[in-house]
C-alpha cells in the first residue's frame, strides 16, 4: 500500500536530454521521495547516468549535451539557468562509479568541502573528519594515519572516503552512479550498508543496474529503458507485480542467468549498422516465438540493436553486460 505520508524531494518533468543530435532521456516526469532510497534501473545506455547527471548539471560540462524541462527541488529549479548551481551542488552530493579521491591527504578530502565553506577552526575540522568517516565507515581503519595520501587507500576505502568527503558538506541528497561496480563484495556490501544507515537523514538516488542490489536498497525504483520512463513505484510493487510487461522482461532476464534461447550470434567486432543487419537476418530465420541471443561489443550497438529490433516488431526480453566490453541482448521473434 502506498504510504501516503511519503514527501516527494525532487520533481521531474518533462526532462528531455540530448548528446549532440543523440535524444537521450524522452519526457521524464517522476517524483523522487524524501528520505528514501530510489533505484534508478534499467539496461545499459539506456539513460540513467545522464538521469542523474541532470540532477546536479553535470550534463553541463559535456560539450553539445543540454536537459530541458523541470527538476524542482525545495521549491527552485535546476535547470533554470539562472540559478546558483554551486548551491544546488552543494546540496546533491554525488558518489561517482569509481571512487576519485582528490590527490591530498585523507583528512583533507573530508575536509575540502567545510573549508571551502569558510570553516577554519582545527577543533571543528578534526570535529567534521571523525563524524563523516564514522558515518562513511571507515573511521577504525585509518584514524591512525589520516595524515596519509588517500590515493594509498584500497578502493573499496577510497569510496568510503568520498562518500565521507560529500556528506561533510552537508548534502540534502546523495547521488550515486553504480557507486559499488569498481569495489569487491565485501565493500560493496559496506557501502550498501552505510546507504540503508543513510536513508533516514538523506534522501538518496541510485543507479545501478544490478537488479539484486536494487532489490536489497530500494524504497522506490524507476525503470528507464531507451531513454523513457517505462515504469516507476514503491519498489515492493515493481518487483514483485510490475504493471508494464518490459519491466517484468528487464527484471526476469537479468535473473534468469541463463534464459534458454533458441539460437545464437556473436557479433563482437561488428560495427553498427551492420550489428543491426546480421541480428535481423538471423531472427528472419527463426519461426515466431523464438527467442535470439545476440553478443556485441560495439558500444552503440547495446542501444541500436534493441531499439532497431523492437522497431521491427519484436520483443527484446533482457540486454545485460556479461564482462568489460561484451553484452548480451535476448530477442523474442
Ligand atoms: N558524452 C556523450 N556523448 C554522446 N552520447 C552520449 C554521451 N554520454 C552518453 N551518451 C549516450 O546517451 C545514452 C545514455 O547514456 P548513459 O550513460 O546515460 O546510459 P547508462 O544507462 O548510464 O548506461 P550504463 O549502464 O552503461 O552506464 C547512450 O546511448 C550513450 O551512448
Ligand atoms: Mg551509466
Amino acid at each position: 500500500m502506498e504510504n501516503l505520508s511519503l514527501k516527494n524531494h525532487i520533481s521531474i518533468q518533462d526532462l528531455n536530454a540530448f548528446y549532440s543530435g543523440h535524444h537521450a532521456l524522452r519526457d521524464i516526469t517522476v517524483e523522487i521521495p524524501q528520505k528514501q532510497i530510489t533505484a534508478i534501473i534499467g539496461p545499459s545506455g539506456c539513460g540513467k547516468s545522464t538521469f542523474l547527471k541532470c540532477f546536479n548539471r553535470l550534463i553541463d560540462l559535456t560539450d553539445g549535451a543540454r536537459a530541458s524541462g523541470k527538476i524542482i527541488v525545495g521549491g527552485i529549479d535546476v535547470l533554470d539557468g539562472s540559478i546558483d548551481i554551486t548551491d544546488v551542488r552543494r546540496r546533491m552530493g554525488l558518489l561517482p562509479q569509481k571512487p576519485n579521491p582528490l590527490p591530498m591527504s585523507i583528512y583533507d578530502n573530508v575536509t575540502y568541502g567545510p573549508r571551502i565553506h569558510g570553516i577554519k577552526d582545527k577543533k571543528r575540522l578534526d570535529g567534521i573528519v571523525e563524524k563523516y568517516l564514522k558515518i562513511a565507515g571507515l573511521w577504525d581503519e585509518v584514524k591512525d594515519r589520516l595524515k596519509s595520501p588517500a590515493s594509498k587507500l584500497s578502493i573499496g576505502q577510497q569510496q568510503r572516503l568520498c562518500l565521507a568527503r560529500g556528506l561533510a558538506v552537508e548534502p540534502e541528497i546523495i547521488l550515486c552512479d553504480e557507486p559499488t561496480s569498481a569495489l569487491d563484495p565485501l565493500s560493496a556490501q559496506h557501502i550498501e550498508q552505510q546507504l540503508l544507515k543513510l536513508k533516514n537523514d538523506y534522501t538518496i538516488v541510485i543507479v545501478t543496474h544490478n537488479i539484486h542490489q536494487a532489490m536489497r536498497l530500494a524504497d522506490y525504483v524507476v525503470h528507464l529503458y531507451l531513454g523513457e520512463l517505462v515504469e516507476y513505484g514503491p519498489a515492493s510493487e515493481v518487483f514483485k507485480n510490475p504493471k508494464e510487461e518490459r519491466t517484468r522482461a528487464y527484471i526476469n532476464g537479468t535473473f534468469l542467468a541463463d534464459l534458454k534461447t533458441d539460437a545464437e550470434i556473436n557479433l563482437k567486432g561488428n560495427v553498427c549498422p551492420y550489428n543491426f543487419m546480421y541480428a535481423k537476418q538471423a531472427l528472419h530465420d527463426l519461426s515466431n516465438g523464438k527467442l535470439l541471443k545476440v553478443v556485441v561489443d560495439y558500444p552503440t550497438a547495446v542501444t541500436e540493436v534493441p531499439r532497431g529490433m523492437e522497431a521491427d516488431g519484436h520483443k527484446v526480453l533482457s540486454v545485460k553486460q556479461i564482462n568489460k566490453t561484451d553484452w548480451e541482448i535476448v530477442i523474442q521473434k
